[in-house]
């Protein structure tokens, strides 16, 4: 069942993390479902612009409302993510996504506030919510690239203003941590007292992190082992999850640990089998490996078991 992105994170808020996982591909989809039901947990799948022009944005579509129909008993929302403002409203005007992010992050204060305030508008006249995101994430995002010693973290009096002026629904923030797989040369992590510095301004009000893969290392030296490259790939402490949904992180994305899972049983099924090619052998133990890593995160995230509290809750 598709719900809004405000209902489940009404659900979650200071108890627990939603997983917003990013899919592109079937394999992705039936492993994604099949984890968030084998842990019980309610789940964000979210469609990049990348996603949404590599397999068709009408066949994800379809795609996912036939692992809906597949799945019975989960219950997700469905959200855009990293949008830009066109993107943003196609997507609103499409009538399938329960929530889209507005990325102006690279844009001055003023101009973030002016493009998400009218992306909140329009979404807001169809009943859909938004996302915007305040500071600068290390790393390569799809539209914009910004040196690690660039990145800043979110000003929580910036943040408390921006949410007042766009009316934005939740708020993506830099706190640490970059996307892909190359987060941290040292022993860094997630700013805490930033985060309880903007969710003392604004409690209640749904956080978001972004780039938070955590980069299991075995998978790294597993990839390598089958002539991978991957030196130096370092993610977020997963132990770090619930602390920050206690601080109002109620949106985990993680889409990068995801493309390990992919590309280490890829790599290490064509190493031991050379004359394979039937990629439905791999496919399939990608899917069963991929449900297996989602059902951990959820554990980890907290949102593993709460389907069924949601469900009564989304009753009354
Ligand atoms: O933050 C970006 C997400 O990991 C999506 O990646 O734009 O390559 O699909 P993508
Ligand atoms: P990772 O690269 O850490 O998986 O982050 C994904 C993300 O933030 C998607 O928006
Ligand atoms: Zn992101």
């Amino acid at each position: 069942m598709i719900v809004a992105t405000k209902q489940l994170f009404a659900h979650a808020y200071g108890k627990y993390a939603v997983g917003a996982y990013n899919i592109n591909n079937l394999e992705q989809i039936m492993g994604l479902f099949k984890g968030c039901i084998d842990s019980q947990a309610p789940f964000i799948i979210q469609l990049s612009k990348g996603a949404r022009s590599y397999a068709n944005k009408q066949m994800l579509e379809a795609m996912i409302r036939t692992a809906e129909e597949i799945f019975p008993e989960a219950i997700f929302a469905v959200h855009l993510d990293h949008g830009d403002e066109q993107t943003c409203y196609e997507c609103i005007e499409s009538g399938f996504y329960s929530s889209v992010m507005i990325d102006a992050s690279h844009s001055p204060f003023e101009e973030n506030v002016a493009i998400t305030k009218r992306v909140v508008d329009a979404a807001h006249a169809k009943g859909i919510s938004v996302e915007a995101e305040l500071g600068m994430l290390g790393g390569v995002e799809e539209h914009v690239q910004v040196d690690e010693k660039n990145a800043c973290l979110t000003d929580p009096d910036e943040a408390l203003e921006f949410v007042k002026q766009s009316g934005c629904d939740s708020l993506a923030c830099a706190i640490g941590t970059s996307h892909g797989a190359y987060k941290f040369s040292g022993g860094q992590g997630i700013h805490f007292d930033r985060v309880k510095a903007i969710q003392d301004l604004l409690p209640g009000f749904p956080l978001v992190m972004h780039g938070s893969s955590s980069v299991p290392q075995d998978e790294v030296e597993r990839i390598n082992a089958a002539g991978g490259e991957l030196k130096g790939a370092k993610g977020v402490d997963t132990a770090q999850y619930l602390p920050a949904a206690k601080l109002g992180v109620c949106k985990v994305n993680i889409d990068t640990d995801g493309r390990l899972v992919w590309t280490r049983v890829h790599r290490e099924f064509f190493k031991e089998q050379p004359g394979n090619f039937d990629f439905r052998t791999p496919g399939k133990i990608f899917m069963a490996e991929y449900a297996k890593f989602i059902a951990s995160r959820n554990e980890l995230l907290g949102s593993a078991g709460e389907l069924e509290s949601l469900r009564e809750s989304l009753k009354g």
